[in-house]
């Protein structure tokens, strides 16, 4: 069944844990999602995401994983993950359960300025919303991180004046795996962003990121974690084992993608501390 986002998220931090959410990208990595929450008993975010939109349009993605989500018998919300603002217009009139708006390109006033009126008109529908502040770079990119972090002054700021209701923040995450082994997370400025907000927050970019940093993160204030690169690398490591024995029917590689999906989902959500709070 769908659940209410913003008591999820709110349930999350009274509790001290975080909810998961993760990129579906076909039938099979959404039911992997929802047999991973099924079994794990959490609640989860269903994201439809940056690589999907383009690839089969955001009202097929939607309709896809209202269809799988329907059937299943989790506790879903199906999220917008990273959406330009005509995505998140879209997405409020296609039924999403709550969107992210990501203008963190923008100079910071016209970050505030737009997501403001788009948290004024999904607030009107019922809908939580997402924002970033400060900008996530992808694995291997070669960074000043000085430019990334999110400040903590603006970070109070925008929240106070866009009425956001979980803010994503830069604090050293990057977007997929990198290779080289990444700097650890500014917990300490985790736990200032939370005082100076008093939202939950949002860390992106989980894949890659060492356990024990995850349970600083959810200590600090961090109560979702959008989780993608991981669970495509287990559902890719399905399909290769059953082709790299000889040709296989499409199905067959795609339910070892799904089942290893499962279990590597399943992880996340031990990892996070939602699993049992379904
Ligand atoms: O925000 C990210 C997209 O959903 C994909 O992330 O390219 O790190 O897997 P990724
Ligand atoms: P990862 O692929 O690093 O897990 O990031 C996913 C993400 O942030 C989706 O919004
Ligand atoms: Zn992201
Ligand atoms: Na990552």
């Amino acid at each position: 069944p769908y659940v209410d986002p913003a008591k999820l998220v709110a349930d999350a931090r009274s509790g001290g844990y975080a909810v998961g959410a993760f990129n579906m990208h076909n039938v099979e990595t959404t039911q992997a999602l929802v047999l991973a929450a099924e079994e794990a008993k959490a609640p989860v975010f269903l994201q439809v995401g940056r690589a999907i939109v383009p690839h089969m349009g955001l009202r097929a993605a939607y309709e896809m994983t209202k269809r799988v989500a329907e059937e299943s018998g989790a506790d879903v919300v199906i999220h917008l993950d990273h959406g330009p603002e005509d995505e998140v217009l879209e997405a409020i009139k296609l039924g999403f359960g709550s969107v992210m708006y990501d203008g963190a390109h923008l100079p910071f006033e016209e970050n505030i300025r737009s997501t403001r009126r788009l948290v004024e008109i999904a607030h009107a529908f019922g809908l939580p919303v997402e924002a970033e502040l400060g900008k996530i770079p992808d694995a291997d990119e070669d960074v000043d991180w000085s430019a990334y972090y999110t400040d903590v002054a603006e970070a109070e700021r925008f929240v106070k004046e866009t009425g956001v209701d979980w803010l994503a923040i830069s604090v050293g995450i990057m977007h997929g795996v990198p290779m080289t082994t990444p700097a650890p997370l500014d917990i300490d400025r985790i736990a200032q962003i939370r005082d100076a907000t008093g939202i939950p927050l949002v860390l992106h970019g989980a894949s890659g990121v060492p356990e024990d940093e995850i349970r600083a993160a959810v200590e600090n204030g961090v109560h979702k974690f959008n989780a993608d690169t991981d669970l495509r690398h287990a559902f890719r490591s399905g399909i290769e084992a059953v082709w790299s024995q000889g040709d296989r029917q499409l199905e067959t590689a795609m339910a070892e993608g799904r089942k290893r999906m499962v279990a590597a989902t399943i992880g996340k959500m031990e990892l996070y501390g939602c699993s049992g709070k379904a």
